[in-house]
């Protein structure tokens, strides 16, 4: 009988459990369209980063870096895509990751040119390896 109950109490438990996770996931709602994202994140921040010129001061080497960290994020909310209709389903496409990802590397790099506070490595990453995957995002999903 003692037995019965503790299985019993074990079951409830996990299903306790398992409500709370499935709750959880609810939460896991893209809040941002990708629109928003790019406005609200990725433009402020790629500015920062294809405005740094002449660094000098720690602070000033910070600022980028925090800037690289925020694309970094807004990557990451990518890969879910947007709250947008349809955004979804996009962000599951192989082209999607692709471009998403190669922007997320670029991003990694500039933030080691700022701990490496090497300008040279700073601009390579932010043209030559950031600009791209804009581009070509844009070309295939951006709607014109
Ligand atoms: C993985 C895909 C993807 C990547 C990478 C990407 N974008 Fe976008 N971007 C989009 C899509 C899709 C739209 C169109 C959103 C819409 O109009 O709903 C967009 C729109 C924009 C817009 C226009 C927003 C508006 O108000 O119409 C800007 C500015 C922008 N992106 C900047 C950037 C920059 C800068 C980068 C690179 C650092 C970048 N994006 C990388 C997918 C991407």
């Amino acid at each position: 009988m003692k037995k019965k109950l503790t299985i019993i109490a074990v079951s409830l438990f996990s299903l306790l459990c398992l409500r709370v996770s499935l709750a959880q996931s609810d939460e896991h709602q893209p809040l941002l369209s990708v629109k928003e994202i790019m406005n609200g994140l990725i433009t402020p921040t790629t500015t920062t980063i294809w405005g740094a010129y002449q660094l000098e001061t720690d602070a000033q080497w910070q600022e980028v870096r925090n800037a690289a960290l925020s694309v970094i994020a807004a990557g990451n909310l990518l890969q879910f895509g947007g709250a947008g209709e349809g955004e979804a389903e996009t962000a599951a496409e192989a082209d999607w990751k692709t471009y998403n990802q190669q922007m997320i590397e670029a991003a990694r790099l500039v933030v080691l040119a700022t701990d490496n506070k090497d300008e040279e490595a700073l601009s390579a990453a932010g043209n030559d390896v950031l600009y791209p995957p804009c581009e070509s995002c844009h070309q295939q999903y951006q709607a014109r």
